[in-house]
């Protein structure tokens, strides 16, 4: 297959821990780190089919930033239906941690996650699912 190249624009914090990650499993170099990480979210997404799952959202962000309250908030009502209860928590007077108990579609619970994941400001964003 060829290969492309691309420019990726990482803060110097997220790179260190790219470059950690590359000394500590021993990879040749980037690009196949990430390569292995883009193969490995794949396929944690190929059994999110329609079974019914529930799980959770876990958020780690700064709430200064980006008017991320307002906006996981909006996207929450947007999918309240999937929604069992959340949880917030000021771990200091930047961050919070917030976990957000779900329950529905496998599917749909992956694009609920994948919007809050993705949004702006957002640290660190897990979900952890279990067949229901
Ligand atoms: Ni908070």
């Amino acid at each position: 297959m060829p290969v492309r190249r691309f420019g990726v624009s990482l803060d110097e914090e997220v790179l260190e821990m790219l470059d950690s990650y590359v000394d500590t499993n021993e990879f040749p170099n980037r690009s196949q780190a990430i390569r292995h990480l883009i193969e490995q979210h794949t396929v944690e997404k190929k059994w999110m089919c329609n079974n019914e799952v529930a799980g959770a959202i876990v958020l780690v962000y700064d709430h200064h930033k980006f008017d991320i309250t307002k906006n996981a908030n909006e996207i929450q009502h947007n999918y309240h239906h999937l929604i069992l209860s959340s949880q917030h928590i000021h771990l200091n007077h930047d961050l919070c941690l917030e976990t957000i108990a779900v329950k529905g579609p496998a599917h749909d619970i992956t694009i609920l996650a994948d919007k809050l994941i993705a949004l702006k400001g957002v640290k660190h964003g897990k979900l952890v699912m279990s067949r229901a």
